[in-house]
């Protein structure tokens, strides 16, 4: 192929491409492999030029066995490290080298190993229990009843908090695997929050708390997936009764939001005000993480699972929507979610 012709077809290519001549010097790189390599490499010898030694093995190899390789090559920014897998192809006497950024797909495969790891603590502990209580129930506590219903009380808890654990692990993938499906039924919240409120009556009742709404909304209407938003509510209320003690009353705020920029057009904007104890700055980031939890011991035994936020913030995204968080120590915190309004 003509130089010139190479030349431009290397260009064209989006990945980091370069070519090796047969003198092993680099013979051509496109834009995107002198932003990654910088542009001195031209003309230069490919060890000096690409320096990874794992990379030169590959290529030293590719060379000499005239076989396609794959070889790696990781750059810094000082901050976080970017991987690529570097396919190393020969050509008449050339080799053509691309590079393929590997590194979201591993940061992905970390994030999935983690999880896993996370579930699998989280149910660890009760179950350990269950089948702790379970032995001595067979054992020393056979002929004790005043002891098998307080062991079989403990084991009620415990596996609740383990069905409570699988159902919001199965509501969290469902939202995940429906966040590209656009939801399509015309919701009002000021229907749908009241509706809502009266589903929670025993929860709030049992939290010896109070709710009430203030809806400025003028009953605008959103592109929604009235199931989920009823989650919505139901967690951020249920977070409020259950963190924002000793003062469980909590106010759920209804208003439009004139052209908001995190969403680019008018919004809804739904909000859960408590006034609890609030939460410390540094935590606010991290807060809808999954299993991020403020208190995990006391989360823990008030029964949460530590997935109700990171419910909450995919089903905003599914309506291309937003979770803000706003806390003050010692002042309370306010929950917002922001959504589209149907125009
Ligand atoms: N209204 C609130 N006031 C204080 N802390 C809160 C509030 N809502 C959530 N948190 C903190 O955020 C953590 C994560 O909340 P969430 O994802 O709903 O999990 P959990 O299952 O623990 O309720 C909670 O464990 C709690 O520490
Ligand atoms: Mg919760």
């Amino acid at each position: 192929m003509n130089e010139f012709l190479a030349s431009s077809c290397i260009q064209a290519l989006p990945l980091p491409t370069l070519v090796i001549g047969a003198d092993r010097a680099i013979a051509l790189a496109n834009s995107a492999a002198q932003d990654l390599l910088g542009d001195q490499i031209l003309g230069r010898h490919y060890v000096a030029a690409l320096r990874q030694p794992s990379l030169t093995a590959a290529i030293e190899d590719s060379l000499r066995v005239r076989e396609d390789r794959i070889g790696h090559f990781t750059t810094t920014d000082g901050r976080a490290d970017s991987q690529y897998d570097v396919h190393i192809i020969p050509t008449d006497g050339r080799l053509v080298l691309s590079f393929v950024d590997t590194t979201n797909a591993q940061e992905l495969d970390a994030l999935r190993r983690d999880f896993v790891a996370n579930v699998s603590h989280e149910l660890r502990t009760p179950l350990a229990a269950v089948l702790g209580f379970i032995e001595t129930l067979r054992g020393p506590a056979k002929d004790d009843g005043a002891a098998r219903e307080r062991f079989l009380g403990i084991m009620e808890r415990e596996a609740n908090r383990m069905s409570r654990l699988v159902d919001d692990l199965l509501s969290l993938s469902r939202v995940e695997e429906a966040v590209r499906r656009r939801p399509t039924a015309v919701v009002s919240l000021s229907e749908l929050v009241p509706l809502a409120i009266s589903e929670l009556q025993p929860v709030i009742e049992g939290a010896h708390g109070a709710v009430s709404i203030e809806d400025q909304s003028g009953g605008c209407a959103v592109l929604g997936d009235p199931g989920q938003l009823r989650q919505v509510i139901g967690n951020l209320v249920g977070n409020a009764l259950r963190y924002g003690a000793p003062k469980g009353d909590v106010l759920i705020k209804i208003s439009t939001l004139a052209y908001e920029t995190r969403l680019r057009q008018n919004g809804v904007r739904l909000s859960v005000q408590d006034h609890g104890p609030g939460i410390a700055a540094h935590h606010l980031p991290r807060l809808a993480e999954r299993f991020y939890r403020v208190d995990s011991h006391r989360a823990q035994q008030d029964g949460g699972t530590g997935l109700g936020l990171a419910i909450v913030k995919h089903i905003a995204h599914r309506h291309r929507g937003h979770l803000l968080i706003e806390s003050e120590v010692g002042k309370g915190s306010t929950f917002t979610v922001i959504l589209p309004v149907l125009k």
